[in-house]
C-alpha cells in the first residue's frame, strides 16, 4: 500500500474506541494488526513504536506501510525532539494513521540512551512542547502513553502535574500504563511486572480531570475486569493478554459492541484472504501466523495446532492449507472453502 493511494480518513467520524490494543515491538506488526482487527472490529490497534528519525530517515513503507482494513490505527513514536517528532506526525498524517501517539513508558537502555520513552517522565515540559509541536503539525489527534512515573518519582502529585503540563497543549488523551518504571536494574520485561500496578491513581484522575480521555493500561486480562474499569476510565488498552489470547480480545469487542461471540475457526478463516494476499506479494506464512499461535490456548488440540503451525509455517511453499491442517487438530469443521 503507498501513501497516495490511502483514502482520506474522516476523522471526526472516528469515536474514540473503549477498547484498544496496546503497542507492542515485534508483536503489533501489520499482519499481527490484521489478525486484530478481524477478531476486534471496533478495536483502536497501534503500531509498534518506530522512532521520529526511523520515520523521517528510514524505509518509510517498511515502517509504515499498512492495509486499509486496519483503521482505525494509530501510529506510536518515540522520540523527544519536538521538530523531528512533528514532521514524524505530519509523514504518519498523510499516510493516513487516525492518530499519533507519543511513547513516553518505555524502559529500555537503548531509549533511556536515546532520551526518550519513560525517561521522559521526569521532563513533563519537554514531553509538553513535542506534544504542541505535533498537535500544531497534524489534525488528527495526538495522544500520549505514560506510566505513573519513574524512579523514585512515585507520588500522584507529580504523575497529575506531568498530565497537566501535558494537557495544557490542548492534548486531552492519555493512555495510562498504570505503574511506574524503574530504570535502573529492571529489564523492560521485568518493567512489566515488578513495579505495583496502581489502576485507582487513573481512575482518580478521570475523577478528577473528567474533560481527559483516560484508557487505562497494565495487566488487564479477563472480560470482568474490562467490564471494571470501563465503570472509571474511558477506555481499556489490553496488550499481553491480547496477544496470547487472541480469542480474549475478540469476547472483548463482541462484549463492547453486544454483538455474537464468533467460533475460533470462523474468526481465522476470516484471515484467509489477508494471508493469501500476502502470499502472493513474497510474504512467509510464517510472518503472519505466528500470530495467531494463542488463538487455541487452553483448548482440546490447541497444543497441536501451535505445533502444526510453528513446524510447518517456515518450510518453503507454505500456504493456506497448512492453517487448515491446524484447524482439524482442533477439531473444527471444515468449510465449503476449505
Ligand atoms: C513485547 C512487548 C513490546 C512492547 N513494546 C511497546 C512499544 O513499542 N511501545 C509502548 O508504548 N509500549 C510497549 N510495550 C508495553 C505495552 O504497550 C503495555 O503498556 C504493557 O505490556 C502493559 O500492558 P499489558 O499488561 O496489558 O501487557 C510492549 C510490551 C510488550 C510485551
Amino acid at each position: 500500500m503507498n501513501a497516495p493511494t490511502m483514502p482520506p480518513q474522516d476523522h471526526a467520524a472516528i469515536v474514540a474506541p473503549k477498547l484498544s490494543v496496546a503497542p507492542m515491538m515485534d508483536w503489533t506488526d501489520r499482519h499481527c494488526r490484521a489478525f486484530h482487527r478481524v477478531l476486534a472490529p471496533g478495536a483502536l490497534l497501534y503500531t509498534e513504536m518506530v522512532h521520529a528519525n526511523a520515520v523521517l530517515q528510514g524505509d518509510r513503507e517498511r515502517l509504515l506501510g499498512y492495509d486499509a482494513p486496519e483503521h482505525p490505527v494509530a501510529l506510536q513514536l518515540g522520540g523527544s525532539e519536538p521538530e523531528r517528532l512533528a514532521a514524524a506526525a505530519r509523514i504518519g498524517q498523510d499516510y493516513g494513521y487516525d492518530e499519533v501517539n507519543l511513547n513516553v513508558g518505555c524502559p529500555s537502555d537503548r531509549v533511556q540512551a536515546g532520551r526518550f520513552g519513560a525517561c521522559l517522565m521526569k521532563e513533563p515540559a519537554l514531553v509538553a512542547e513535542c506534544i504542541a509541536a505535533m498537535r500544531a503539525a497534524v489534525s488528527i489527534p495526538v495522544t500520549v502513553k505514560c506510566r505513573l512515573g519513574v524512579d523514585e518519582l512515585e507520588d500522584y502529585a507529580h504523575f497529575a502535574g506531568f498530565i497537566d503540563t501535558v494537557a495544557a497543549t490542548g492534548c486531552d488523551t492519555f493512555i495510562v500504563h498504570a505503574r511506574k518504571a524503574w530504570l535502573d536494574g529492571l529489564s523492560p520485561k521485568e518493567n512489566r511486572e515488578i513495579p505495583p500496578l496502581r489502576h485507582e491513581w487513573a481512575y482518580r484522575l478521570k475523577r478528577e480531570r473528567p474533560q481527559l480521555t483516560i484508557s487505562l493500561n497494565g495487566g488487564i486480562a479477563d472480560l470482568e475486569a474490562i467490564a471494571t474499569h470501563l465503570t472509571q476510565v474511558d477506555a481499556v488498552m489490553l496488550g499481553r493478554a491480547a496477544y496470547h489470547d487472541p480469542y480474549l480480545l475478540h469476547r472483548a469487542d463482541a462484549q463492547l459492541a453486544g454483538t455474537q461471540v464468533r467460533p475460533r475457526e470462523e474468526l481465522l478463516r476470516a484471515l484467509r484472504p489477508y494471508v493469501e494476499a500476502a502470499l502472493a506479494r513474497g510474504v512467509a506464512l510464517k510472518h503472519i501466523t505466528r500470530h495467531v499461535l494463542g488463538l487455541y490456548a487452553g483448548q482440546p488440540g490447541g497444543r497441536q495446532f501451535r505445533q502444526i503451525l510453528s513446524e510447518g509455517a517456515h518450510r518453503p511453499g507454505a500456504d493456506w492449507s497448512l492453517v487448515e491442517r491446524a484447524l482439524a487438530a482442533t477439531g473444527a469443521p471444515l468449510t465449503a472453502a476449505a
